[in-house]
């Protein structure tokens, strides 16, 4: 090829990668083959790590890594605390694969990229995604440390029309108008509360709504009033789109918010909320919810009848 038609090609490749909309059938179904060409482990379950939560990864038993970069048509992971690598192993004698590291909007994807992993899970084979979080506390009886059960959500990016499941409908996949009024499984929800309470975390665990919002900047002090009166519990940048995505194609979601610092909601108070308080919250406290994952993996083996 003449250099001046190589060029043309590659100004077409561009263009057409820049008007896509979404990823079609087959490429999430060559990534889900690719992976599982490459490992015998056969998940069930996935886990998605927040900002600072990624030690979760690395409980996973006779682990088979990989990095995103090296996964066909996956998108990489730009933000510090997320450490952008797939994990195959076994939690607990449970066969998982855990994500460390997720892709936000506010790095600059569109939410279809964003949850591009959970239908390469769904074809891969896994049942139930637990999905974690680092969040603000907008409830003002949570404490930095607490850990909230995700009840509900509200997507704020929905309500101007920022929805993963935008645009054509992919059948195989799902329905076009997916209900959510029952995203959060209740049996769930009841175990990781019992699990918790077994483990003596009572005073720390919550069940509560969690509120998104597209990022990357904190909240102001209206933002936070306003959303509290919404009846949000907690609020972050991510997660919602992965459960639209996650309940579209019949998934069972458990969400997690690890509460890493209070929103600020007083103008006489002098706190701003940063990303390195987010990170070291999630240090001091990741333990609890890693032994919390770890024991629920333990007890949906048990719990058959949950699921
Ligand atoms: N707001 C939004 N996202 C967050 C916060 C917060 O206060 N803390 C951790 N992630």
């Amino acid at each position: 090829m003449s250099p001046p038609a190589a060029e043309t090609q590659r100004q077409e490749v561009r263009r057409k990668e820049e008007t896509r909309t979404g990823y079609t059938y087959e490429e999430y179904k060559h990534s889900a083959e690719w992976l599982l060409s490459k490992t015998e482990h056969r998940p069930t379950v996935a886990i998605v790590c927040g900002s600072g939560l990624g030690g979760l990864g690395e409980l996973l038993k006779d682990q088979v890594a990989f990095n995103y970069s090296d996964i066909p048509n996956f998108p990489h992971s730009t933000v510090p605390g997320h450490a952008g690598r797939l994990i195959f192993g076994n939690l607990n004698g449970k066969p998982c694969v855990c994500m460390q590291g997720r892709f936000h909007a506010y790095e600059g994807y569109p939410l279809w990229k964003v949850t591009f992993p959970i239908r390469v899970f769904h074809l891969i084979g896994v049942e139930t995604v637990i999905l974690t979080n680092a969040a603000g506390g907008l409830n003002q009886d949570y404490k930095v440390g607490d850990i909230m059960v995700i009840m509900d959500h509200i997507n704020m990016p929905g309500f101007a029309g920022q929805n993963p499941l935008t645009g054509p409908n992919e059948e195989r996949f799902g329905p076009r108008f997916p209900a959510m009024s029952d995203a959060y499984e209740k049996g769930l929800r009841k175990l990781a509360l019992a699990v918790g309470e077994e483990l003596g975390f009572s005073e720390k665990i919550r069940e509560g709504v969690y509120c998104s919002l597209g990022g990357p900047n904190f909240e102001t002090i209206a933002e936070c009033r306003f959303l509290n009166s919404l009846g949000a519990d907690a609020v972050g940048m991510s997660t919602v789109p992965e459960v639209i995505v996650a309940r579209h194609c019949g998934l069972r979601v458990l969400g997690m918010s690890l509460i890493t610092n209070k929103a600020v909601m007083d103008y006489n108070s002098e706190a701003t909320a940063n990303h390195e308080e987010v990170l070291q919250a999630g240090k001091d406290s990741a333990k609890f919810l890693e032994k919390l994952v770890s024991r629920l993996l333990q007890r949906i083996e048990l719990n058959n009848n949950v699921f």
